[in-house]
């Protein structure tokens, strides 16, 4: 009797086994393991070819994939030119982000000139239309349907009707062969492969819609990221209008960019120069707040970073972090402790980046060590500083990345001094070596 053929996938990472484990081998998580039944691994294999077709490496592929432009910059940028035809862009984020608004929108403006296809496994068409109608996104190309059947969607993409069609989401597609509940992992595995196999032949440019928990698990995106050309992450903060885009993996451009939006009114509009996105509330006068001129991918952002510091009576003096890496933080309080002889032990810090902003990098540093300074003199930073660098537990600091682009995006700003450390060249530069000669070269001395 042939062997019955099982393998199990983990949900969150996606690595394989021949055998049931309580916890992933790839990604540690435990009660992650589900059973791939037979069935999908013959339908991941649809297109068996026979034989194997060996090129020369100097081979002549004529130009590069072509491109249909999206209709909007922002996506364009991520894409690294529009979207591919014959490739598959898989968008995950969390449910709520924005992404059948984003898509609606890109589907209007192709819709203009291009054929293509909305397939909404969520919404009727009634209600995918009234959005249309709501985003101004209606367009005489552009059609809509309701299905949830991935052999039906498949078979209208393999008839290439459409240039472009766009799948919102895979975890509500089923597939009648597979035997487990949408949304499964094996569902949304056998469910994407048979889409992904119709547009490859097809030559239609595919956009699958994938929702990501906020930790980022669910069965879904992570399971399907190998099987699909670029991945997509659109993130935001559900309580800020500001989304951000990002490539994830892109076998067709780079990964550095990444596209701003706003969510308003009328849908999501770009935002082209985003330098000083996160700066409009500011107040220049405020103790307790430095700017730092952050990288997101290739772009750069000038970042606020606030800090508040309070005496406190209890043992434990509370640290509370948001938008900004706790570690970077601990650590910058503890060389301004011990270097600068600042009495944070009996202290609470609050530190934060406004707006909804993020800033990892560790050419923050210096930023969060002069906003806790201010707040602890009580003596504002200056309204034309930016800082950058990155603090070492000496007290000294080391030069960023991209040096030149921050300067240039700090003066466009309008922002006249950028300290940190390096060679003394520029206009507006003040080269200090510590964070103390930082501190000392903005707040007069006490
Ligand atoms: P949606 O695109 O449905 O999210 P997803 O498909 O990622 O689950 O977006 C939902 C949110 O966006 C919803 O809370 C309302 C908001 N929104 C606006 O603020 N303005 C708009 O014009 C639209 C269409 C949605
Ligand atoms: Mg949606």
């Amino acid at each position: 009797m042939a062997k019955k053929s099982v393998t199990f996938g983990c949900s969150t990472c996606g690595a394989t086994a021949v055998k049931w484990t309580g916890r992933c081998s790839g990604c540690g998580a435990f009660n992650t393991m589900v059973e791939l039944k037979a069935a999908e691994t013959r339908l991941a294999r649809a297109s068996d070819a026979p034989g194997l077709t060996i090129e020369a490496a100097d081979g002549d592929d004529g130009p590069d994939v072509p491109r249909l432009p999206s209709g909007m910059h922002e996506l364009d940028r991520v894409l690294g030119g529009g979207l591919p035809r014959g490739g598959v862009v898989l968008i995950g984020g969390e449910p709520g982000i924005g992404k059948s608004t984003l898509l609606a929108q890109v589907c209007g403006a192709i819709g203009k000139t291009t054929s293509v296809l909305y397939v909404s496994a969520e919404e009727s068409t009634a209600q995918v239309r009234q959005r249309l109608v709501r985003l101004g996104a209606v367009a005489p190309q552009l059609s809509l349907a309701h299905e949830s059947d991935a052999q039906a969607i498949a078979g209208v993409i393999a008839a290439r009707s459409h240039a472009v069609v766009v799948v919102d989401s895979i975890q509500l597609l089923a597939h009648s062969e597979l035997p487990a509940e949408a949304g499964s992992p094996s569902q949304v595995r056998g469910c994407a492969s048979i889409l992904v196999d119709a547009a490859k032949r097809s030559g239609t440019a595919l956009v699958i819609v994938g929702h990501v928990t906020k930790d980022g698990g669910l069965a879904g995106p992570r399971l399907l990221e190998h099987l699909v050309d670029t991945v997509l992450a659109f993130e935001g903060d559900r309580y800020q209008d500001l989304r951000v885009l990002r490539a994830v993996k892109n076998r067709f451009g780079s990964t550095d960019e990444v596209g701003l939006f706003r969510m308003g009114e009328k849908g999501l509009e770009e935002v082209s120069d985003p330098t000083g996105i996160y700066l409009t509330d500011r107040d220049p006068a405020a103790t307790g707040s430095c700017v730092v001129p952050a990288l997101d991918g290739n772009r750069c952002l000038m970042v606020e970073v606030q800090a508040l510091v309070n005496t406190t009576d209890f043992p434990q003096p509370q640290r509370r972090v948001s938008g900004l890496d706790p570690n970077r933080v601990a650590m910058v309080l503890a060389v301004l402790s011990r270097r600068l002889g600042i009495p944070l032990g009996g202290c609470d810090v609050f530190a934060n980046a406004t707006g909804g902003a993020r800033v990892i990098e560790p050419a923050a540093d210096l930023a969060i060590a002069l906003a806790v300074i201010s707040a602890w003199k009580d003596i504002p930073v200056p309204p034309d500083v930016v800082a950058l660098g990155e603090i070492g537990l000496g007290g000294e600091l080391r030069p960023a990345t991209r040096y030149a682009a921050r300067a240039t995006e700090s003066r466009r700003l309008g922002f006249k001094r950028l300290i940190g450390p390096g060679e003394g060249r520029g206009r507006g530069r003040v080269v200090c070596a510590s964070v103390s000669e930082a501190a000392d070269s903005i707040f007069p001395r006490t």
